[in-house]
């Protein structure tokens, strides 16, 4: 069978590092002679980047399930038109932001079945699930902070979900710990409140670890 290639998701609240980080191991695994393809969500698509403002920018009221299900749209574009065929040419995937975002935003944050989510995300990812789930952890006080600066992360302006309440925060951010809590082997989770070096020696490693034992080569060099 020919090798499949590796998918690394990152995880976190805002303010959290995951962009920064994602952008970091990309250049560094390239580096090494990895084929890799970045990509985030919701985006990655010409569709999934027009979600992406009406998801973020609105302020309309929309409820978890209308946001869930937008999300999976976006998703499930991404999945068949960008992660699956860069899976397929033996690549290492590196995702910011996926399925485990809507369980901890959707499910801890806005109350929404994650039984229901599951079964939906099964149909739309099928065997795209991460080899790797990087949880950067951080308290919402810490990352909502960082967001603050600016007048928003990327100097933008705030969007609707860094709009939410800390408590809000709070339960996505026991939420992605109980998806750790879950399935141990697939996660690994990162103190984020280090600085920005400490954390992705973490990162770093952690991948490195994961392309080893599935056997993944450098192509290029
Ligand atoms: P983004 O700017 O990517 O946030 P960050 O820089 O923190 O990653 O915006 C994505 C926002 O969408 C973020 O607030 C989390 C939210 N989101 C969900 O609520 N559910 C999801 O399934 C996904 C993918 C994102």
């Amino acid at each position: 069978m020919a090798q499949r290639g590796v998918l690394l998701s990152f995880e976190g609240g805002e303010g959290s590092g995951k962009t920064t980080h994602a952008r970091r191991l990309s250049e560094h695994l390239k580096e090494l002679g990895f084929a890799v393809k970045l990509t985030r969500e919701p985006g990655g698509t010409p569709l999934g980047e027009r979600i992406r403002e009406v998801l973020l920018g609105l302020d309309d009221e929309l409820g978890p399930l209308e946001e869930f299900l937008l999300f999976s749209t976006a998703r499930a574009q991404v999945v068949r038109t960008v992660i699956r065929p860069a899976l397929k040419a033996a690549s290492v995937v590196v995702v910011d932001r996926y399925y485990h975002s809507s369980y901890a935003y959707q499910g801890g944050g806005g109350g929404l079945s994650l039984e229901y989510m599951r079964s939906v995300t099964a149909g739309i990812v099928g065997d795209c699930v991460p080899d790797l789930v990087l949880l950067l952890d951080v308290a919402p006080e810490t990352g909502l902070s960082r967001c603050a600066g600016a007048g928003g992360k990327d100097g933008t302006a705030s969007d609707r979900f860094e709009r939410k309440d800390v408590e809000f925060h709070r339960k996505v951010r026991a939420a992605f710990l109980e998806c750790a809590r879950a399935e141990p082997k697939r996660f690994v989770v990162i103190d984020a409140s280090q600085s920005e070096d400490e954390v992705f020696a973490q990162v770093r490693d952690a991948a490195l670890v994961v392309l080893r034992a599935r056997g993944l080569q450098p192509t290029a060099k």
